[in-house]
């Protein structure tokens, strides 16, 4: 219901609102910049946001909550990211359903997307635009749609 609201806060407040308001499981020293949206929340699937300590989510990036995303601590999710737990594309009433896990220390470049049931490892990168279609292991970089590794 405050969504519209909380995505025009400066990020100095963002993380106390979301804290207070929706109980989300975010460390204090964690940061979620203006313009990031928080969708599809629900009663049934109970997603949860969890954001471990110094992490960011930076400027417009969306986070599909219908499962939970859990952010490990000291990730870098860049500008324009998307990351879904979601898949209504083959059934309306019944979507695939599926959380999402990013790792301590993991990168997700700006406008990448992640879709239902990734892993992204620890130290982990993904490229800016990529398309992640598949875990990504420790330590390994993808990019591309759909994201594969380059050695670096
Ligand atoms: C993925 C990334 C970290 C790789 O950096 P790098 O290790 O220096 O890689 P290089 O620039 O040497 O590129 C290696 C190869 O991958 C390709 N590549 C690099 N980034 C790519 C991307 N995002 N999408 C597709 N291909 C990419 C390069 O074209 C190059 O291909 P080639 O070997 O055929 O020439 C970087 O390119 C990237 O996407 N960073 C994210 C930037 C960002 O989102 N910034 C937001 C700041 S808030």
């Amino acid at each position: 219901m405050f969504e519209p609201i909380f995505e025009q806060l400066p990020t100095y407040l963002r993380v106390k609102c979301e804290r207070a308001f929706h109980r989300y499981r975010i460390a204090k020293t964690a940061v979620i910049c203006s313009g990031v949206k928080i969708r599809y929340r629900n009663k049934k699937t109970k997603g949860q946001l969890i954001m471990r300590k110094n992490s960011w989510v930076l400027f417009n990036c969306f986070l599909d909550i219908t499962k939970t995303i859990h952010i490990g601590e000291d990730v870098q999710i860049a500008p324009g990211a998307m990351i879904f737990t979601h898949d209504s594309s083959l059934s309306m009433e019944n979507p695939v359903e599926k959380e999402v896990v990013i790792e301590n220390g993991a990168y997700i470049g700006a406008g990448a997307i992640i879709l239902p049931g990734i892993r992204i490892g620890k130290n982990a990168v993904v490229g800016a635009g990529a398309v992640v279609t598949k875990d990504v292991k420790e330590k390994t970089t993808v990019v591309g749609v759909p994201a594969d590794i380059i050695s670096r």
